[in-house]
This record gives C-alpha cells, sequence and structure tokens, in this order.
C-alpha cells in the first residue's frame, strides 16, 4: 500500500513538473519546444492501465471531460457522473456491457467534443473490468453487486423547474429564434459542424449544466453565430441563457408530466 501511495505521489510531481515547463514555454517565444504536444510527447509515459481506480483516475477524466453534461443537478438523458454512486449506474460487470464505455469506446460521448484518448479509453475499460474499484483500499473488496447497467433513463429537465411560473421554455421562446437565424445551417438533413436544432434532443447537444458550458450561448454570445449574418439581439441571447439557467426544459406540457 505504502509503495503504491508513493508512485502515486511520484506521478503527481511529474505532471506538476511538466505544468510547470509548459507554463514556461509559453510564456518564452524563444522557448525550444514550439508546441506543448510536442513537449508531452518526449515525456510521454506508458499508459498506466493497472490499478486503476475511480478516485485517482477515473474521476478526473469525468470532471473534466462529462460533467458539463452529466452532473446531479444537470443529467443529460438521466445520466450523472459527478459522483462514485450514480457513475456506477452506468456501470455493469463488464466494460462491453458497459454504457459509461460504450459511448466512450464508439467515440459518441463527450458530445461535440474531441474523443478520449486511447489511454483514457483503456483505463475506463480495465476499471470496469476490475470490479470499478473506487480507491485503493476498495480494490481487494469482492465485486459489488448493486453494479447494474441502467439503460432505461430518459430525458428529463430537472423538477426544480416544474412549478415555476416564470421559466423559459425550449418550444415556447428558443426554438423560434433557432428558427429564424440558425435552422438555415443547422438541420437534420444538413446539420453544419454536426449541429442541428430540428429538433429539442439534437439541439440538447450543444446545451450544458451552465450558460457557459453551452455552445449554444457562448456562440450567439460572442456573436460567431449566427454566420454571415447580424448577431442576434441583446433579448434573444437573453431568452437562451435564462432558458439554459432554467434547465433547459422542453415544454410547459412535459413538465406538468
Ligand atoms: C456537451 C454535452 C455532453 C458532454 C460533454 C457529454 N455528454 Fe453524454 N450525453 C449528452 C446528451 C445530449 C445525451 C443524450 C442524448 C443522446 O444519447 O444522444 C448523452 C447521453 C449519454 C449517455 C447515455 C447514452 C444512452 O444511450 O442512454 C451516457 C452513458 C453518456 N452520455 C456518457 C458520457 C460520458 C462518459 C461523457 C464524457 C466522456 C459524456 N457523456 C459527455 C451530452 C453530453
Ligand atoms: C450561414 C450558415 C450558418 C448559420 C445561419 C448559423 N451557423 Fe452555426 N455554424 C456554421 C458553420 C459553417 C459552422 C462550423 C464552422 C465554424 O465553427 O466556423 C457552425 C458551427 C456552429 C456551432 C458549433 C461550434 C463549435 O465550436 O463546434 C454552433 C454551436 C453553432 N454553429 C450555433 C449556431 C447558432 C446558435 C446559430 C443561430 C443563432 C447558427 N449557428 C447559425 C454556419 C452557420
Amino acid at each position: 500500500m505504502l509503495r503504491l501511495k508513493r508512485f502515486v505521489e511520484t506521478r503527481h510531481r511529474l505532471f506538476y513538473t511538466i505544468g510547470i515547463l509548459m507554463m514556461i514555454c509559453g510564456g518564452l517565444s524563444s522557448c525550444v519546444y514550439n508546441s506543448e504536444e510536442e513537449l508531452m510527447g518526449m515525456v510521454e509515459m506508458p499508459c498506466e492501465a493497472d490499478s486503476i481506480t475511480y478516485e485517482n483516475h477515473i474521476a478526473p477524466i469525468l470532471e473534466s471531460r462529462c460533467t458539463s453534461c452529466h452532473s446531479a443537478s444537470f443529467s443529460q438523458a438521466g445520466v450523472a457522473l459527478d459522483s462514485y454512486e450514480s457513475t456506477l449506474e452506468e456501470v455493469s460487470d463488464y466494460a462491453e456491457n458497459s454504457l459509461l464505455y460504450q459511448v466512450v469506446a464508439t467515440g459518441d460521448m463527450p458530445r461535440n467534443g474531441p474523443p478520449l484518448s486511447d489511454c483514457e479509453v483503456q483505463q475506463i475499460k480495465s476499471w470496469i473490468d476490475a470490479g470499478a474499484p473506487r480507491n485503493f483500499e476498495e480494490k481487494i473488496t469482492e465485486q459489488d453487486s448493486t453494479v447494474v447497467a441502467d439503460t432505461s433513463q430518459t430525458m428529463e429537465p430537472s423538477d426544480t423547474t416544474t412549478s415555476n411560473a416564470t421559466v423559459t421554455y425550449f418550444d415556447a421562446s428558443v426554438q423560434p429564434i433557432l428558427q429564424q437565424h440558425c435552422l438555415s445551417c443547422h438541420n437534420s438533413s444538413s446539420p453544419t459542424a454536426g449541429v442541428s436544432f430540428s429538433t429539442y434532443q439534437s439541439t440538447m447537444n450543444v446545451v450544458g449544466a451552465t450558460p457557459e458550458a453551452s455552445l449554444l450561448y457562448t456562440e450567439v454570445e460572442s456573436g460567431s453565430m449566427p454566420r454571415n449574418s447580424a448577431p442576434l439581439s441583446p433579448e434573444e441571447i437573453q431568452t437562451i441563457k435564462k432558458w439554459i439557467e432554467d434547465g433547459a426544459p422542453e415544454s410547459a406540457q412535459v413538465s406538468m408530466q
């Protein structure tokens, strides 16, 4: 156990050193390495795929790549990846049977972002196949029988928004804006950049937990979209922002159910 701990500490120290080097490198134009990738490439370590634990390896991956859309407070498709317990709901006995592995192995997730690295995918696989241990202490304990794949989840707007009279809804407020300004380039038959605003579901692919985590908002707020035409009015941008802050509900009808 002590050896493992020292090993982890050494790894942290190494990454810390690389981080400092990269910062120095970024600040000096005379730096010998002309890109971060080159520097990373030089010191790249073999992919660590043994002794993978939730706390040391998996949680950091999910935090940086998934929780913007999958958390307790904002769970796309009912999937929350911000706690050990809720992550286990997407994990089965083998990686191949686990939604968590399937979506990253196929590159389906993270949605609208670069796929995970081969090493990260491999680590998720090894972790699940080893019984999805939380940490080194739990690693040796027998496989948890409560670990079951749950594929029955459906997309639901967060229920904190249900009885609020001032909630902004997709069908009533946001869809008309998208139809008028965006649908010509982003529809289901021609989804430019993989983005379509034809349906609520396809629109949700570019919506995260907060406006800032949502390409839908950041693109119109910066004026980058709509491409080649006048930016949205401040009111329209505000409507999109408010809708995301309200939990991005689809319609008053759906929320009443
Ligand atoms: C930009 C938002 C976004 C990010 C980031 C994101 N997802 Fe998703 N995810 C979605 C949406 C939207 C859905 C539901 C619609 C769908 O399946 O097409 C979804 C669905 C899922 C599902 C359920 C799939 C199913 O078939 O029921 C899983 C599991 C999942 N995501 C895992 C992940 C993992 C793991 C990551 C990080 C590696 C991730 N997601 C990152 C938006 C995102
Ligand atoms: C005239 C065509 C056109 C219109 C209209 C348009 N877009 Fe786009 N959109 C593009 C193109 C081209 C790209 C991909 C290339 C790029 O990002 O420069 C894109 C990319 C995007 C992306 C993905 C950005 C990324 O980094 O992946 C989002 C989100 C987006 N548009 C949102 C919108 C929204 C919201 C509207 C309406 C307010 C809109 N677009 C209107 C052409 C258009």
